[in-house]
């Protein structure tokens, strides 16, 4: 018998009642992100302020910032954002930029505007020189604009190794990437020291600090020592910064700012004879929605210099109750240099597999993302987890005694699978497996991706590869507990 697929169509149309009581129930089974089980994704404060982002971005859901000229409100939200943003970042009068709809959209921007801006000198095969550690942003963008990445290796302490960044860059490269913090490791790219070669090369300087933006600069007012990284460097010409991560502000904003209007300009489009009218766009997006604008805007005046301050203080104050609780784990060690607000560990211990150590805190109902290349666990720490570090880190060090006790946890459950994907040589394949299995998601009445299933021995193309990727992946757990135990 042929089952229906369920449908956001429905067949009458419902009451409202009706349809808002369904939304709640769809989210039952979501990571319970309000008691700060989960470590990514979301930046939570509580249902008072919710409500008020969401009073805010409901006001002006319906304002579209496609034409400026239309929703005068929306570029004066704009405006007022961009012109809070640069004096955040130490930028001069000159500095300008334009709200984006996320992180993404805003390194995509970023290499379009240097790539047109290097086409306009001549360039034919652009280049541009990622850290290792840059945000996968950055790839899509690569692929999407065709510009070659040339990878900047890390050092032993995992920091991108500036020492190797002169011999990286050629008349082709478009762009210089750092990051503050990057994503991994939580480390904050030497940007000083990228600034000074970029400039001497004359290539321009791009800072992601999507993560950082909204929050070192409280970090900074508060006392911390940092880096410098923003518009102090004379190197750098722009930065990205989220509004909708440490900013506080609902999902859907971000920013892209410019050290003045002569690389800005690149990233326009105009095309004037369109039979729709003369048409010019800012960014990556047509229609750009106006309650996300009106909530940023929101967010920005609601917590002002005092209020960022004060979360930096909790988040900071989490992270480092954080840190030292792993550094005391003899079994565990922190990656990198992390100032916050993010970090990432591993294990020391060849008994010790990190990814188990992960199921086990899944387990116990925590919500933490896995990293590769070294294998770790990641924390994305806001002010929120400061009610729930200590508890976490009796969980993790149960975890960590618990996969200590029984290596084979290893190739048991999700572990098995991250290890497989982690460490297996064909990295195609790898690619291949994820890309079958990602689309699958995305048929109509799509099927949800579920990492602690065991995959079963398939037919046909993909059920070959699977099954070798599964004997390659049992080889390798294999070996791991061999020489672990010392075989
Ligand atoms: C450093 C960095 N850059 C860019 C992004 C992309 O941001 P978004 O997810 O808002 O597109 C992220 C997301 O975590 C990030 O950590």
């Amino acid at each position: 018998m042929k089952t229906m697929k369920k449908t956001a169509l429905s067949r009458k149309g419902r009451a409202t009642s009706d349809v808002l009581a369904d939304l709640q129930s769809y989210g039952a089974h979501d990571p319970d992100y309000k008691s700060g089980r989960l470590w990514s994704l979301v930046y939570y404060l509580d249902e008072e302020y919710t409500a008020f982002q969401a009073e805010a971005y409901q006001a002006f859901s319906s304002a579209n910032g496609l034409n400026p000229t239309a929703f005068k409100s929306l570029k004066q939200f704009e405006t007022e954002i961009i012109t809070g943003v640069s004096e955040m970042l130490h930028g001069t009068p000159e500095v300008c930029g334009v709200v984006t709809s996320g992180g993404t959209e805003s390194c995509l921007l970023a290499v379009k505007t240097y790539r047109d801006m290097a086409r306009a000198r001549g360039v034919k095969r652009p280049e541009m020189v990622l850290p290792v550690t840059a945000h996968v942003a950055w790839f899509k963008a690569s692929e999407y604009f065709d510009v070659k990445v040339r990878l900047l290796p890390l050092d032993k302490d995992l920091r991108a190794d500036v020492r190797k960044l002169p011999r990286l860059i050629n008349r082709n490269t478009v762009m210089i990437l750092g990051s503050a913090p990057e994503y991994p490791h939580g480390t904050i790219d030497p940007i000083e020291a990228f600034g000074e070669i970029a400039q001497k090369n004359r290539v321009p300087l791009h800072v992601d600090a999507c993560v950082g933006g909204f929050i070192l600069p409280f970090m900074e007012m508060n006392g911390q020592k940092l880096p410098l990284w923003d518009y102090r460097v004379p190197g750098v010409t722009s930065i990205s910064a989220d509004i909708h991560k440490y900013g506080f502000a609902s999902k859907g904003a971000s920013t892209i700012t410019y050290r003045n209007l002569d690389y800005l300009k690149h990233q326009m489009f105009v095309q004037q004879d369109w039979p729709g009218g003369v048409f010019a766009s800012p960014a990556l997006l047509g229609t750009r929605p106006g309650g996300a604008y009106a909530a940023a805007w929101a967010a920005m005046q609601y917590f002002g210099k005092t209020g960022y301050r004060d979360l930096a203080r909790r988040t900071i104050q989490a992270f480092t109750t954080m840190r030292k609780g792993v550094l005391a784990i003899p079994e565990l060690y922190v990656m990198g240099d992390p100032s916050g607000p993010l970090l990432a560990y591993g294990s020391r211990d060849p008994e010790v597999n990190i990814y188990a150590v992960g199921d086990q805190m899944d387990a116990k109902g925590w919500k933490v993302n896995r990293l590769q290349n070294p294998d770790g666990l990641h924390a994305m720490i806001t002010a929120g987890h400061l009610e729930v570090v200590d508890e976490y880190l009796k969980d993790l060090r149960d975890a960590v005694a618990t996969v200590k006790a029984d290596p084979t946890l290893a190739s048991a459950g999700s572990a098995a699978t991250y290890g497989m994907m982690s460490h297996l040589p064909m990295r195609g394949m790898v690619r291949q497996k994820v890309l079958d299995m990602f689309a699958q998601m995305y048929q109509a009445g799509g099927q949800d991706m579920d990492m602690h299933a065991t995959t079963a021995p398939g037919q046909g193309l993909v059920g070959r590869v699977q099954a070798l990727a599964e004997k390659a992946a049992h080889w390798y757990v294999e070996r791991a507990q061999r020489k672990a135990a010392g075989r």
